[in-house]
């Protein structure tokens, strides 16, 4: 008897088992079927529902205080091939303050609008952004927490892109209290800011089922990688953290952490020279 073989193949069985990534990855797999058809997504074309969607990819927290970001801003001039090439991440901050325009070209050049188009109607209108997301549903929310902004008091903000805003959640000086919700407390310690991406999973589910699970992520994906971008071009440090602990950031913020949740987080601040 091959033992080897046999070992190996009881590890697969394990595996094909017990491996929630692997099945998941499996059932959310498009296929053709020998009639031409596509199975394993749900991708309705163009509906009501899904022209709703496209021209209210935002939540609003209506009755808050906004702060509105500056625009236009000066165009940074650093060249793209040199940011690209120094962008690294940065885990030692000084722990003093960016300045809220730099935070301003942080959330507008990673999530912000770029101006309306017209959907395939060629009536209605939907918001172009700075970042692709999967059928241009835009599932993700972002949620500064800052901690040191010149020119803007600490506190958890949601940034709103319609209006290019942010709406103030909770005032205070939150770091002692989200520092402990992270694995690596001390790389959030001396931030200025850490920037939650959180997902409302309906908003693709309903036209992409489990697939759209996948796009959540990859759409998070690009935004932090805008943020890595912008924060270089800018002298800042950035560092993506997805070690966090999930339901406490979730409760922090008044998520439920089933239909919207954080599933990523970028810390941006000074970098430790
Ligand atoms: C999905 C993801 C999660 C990450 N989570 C953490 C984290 O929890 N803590 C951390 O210090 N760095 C984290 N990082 C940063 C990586 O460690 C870093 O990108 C990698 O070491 C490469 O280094 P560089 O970004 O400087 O090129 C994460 C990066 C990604 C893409």
């Amino acid at each position: 008897m091959d033992t080897q073989k046999d070992l190996s193949a009881t590890d697969r069985c394990d595996r094909d088992i017990f491996s929630i990534s692997e099945l998941f990855h499996e059932n959310t797999k498009l296929r053709r079927t020998p009639d031409g058809l596509v199975l394993g997504g749900k991708a309705p074309p163009s509906t009501p529902e899904v022209h709703y969607a496209l021209r209210h990819p935002w939540k609003r927290y209506a009755s808050t205080a906004r702060t509105r970001l500056p625009r236009p801003l000066d165009p940074l001039r650093t060249p793209i091939e040199l940011v690209i090439r120094s962008r690294q991440s940065v885990r030692e901050f000084s722990g003093t303050a960016i300045s809220f325009e730099q935070l301003s070209y942080v959330l507008d050049l990673s999530y912000g609008t770029l101006g309306e188009t017209l959907l395939d109607d060629g009536v209605a209108k939907r918001q172009r952004r700075v970042v692709p997301s999967a059928g241009a549903l835009y599932p993700i929310e972002l949620y500064p927490i800052v901690f040191q902004a010149d020119g803007l008091q600490g506190g958890v903000y949601h940034y709103q892109p319609e209006e290019n805003s942010l709406e103030c959640l909770q005032l205070g000086d939150l770091h002692s209290t989200v520092n402990e919700m992270f694995s690596y407390p001390e790389v959030v310690a001396q931030a200025s800011a850490v920037l939650l991406l959180v997902a409302i999973f309906q908003r693709n589910r309903f036209k992409y089922g489990e697939r759209g699970y996948r796009f959540i992520l990859l759409d998070a994906g690009h935004i932090a990688q805008n943020m890595y971008l912008v924060a270089t071009a800018l002298g800042l440090g950035a560092v993506a953290i997805g070690g966090f602990l999930d339901d406490k950031l979730n409760e922090f913020l008044g998520l439920d952490g089933v239909d919207e949740a954080v599933v990523y987080s970028v810390a941006i601040g000074c970098p430790l020279v």
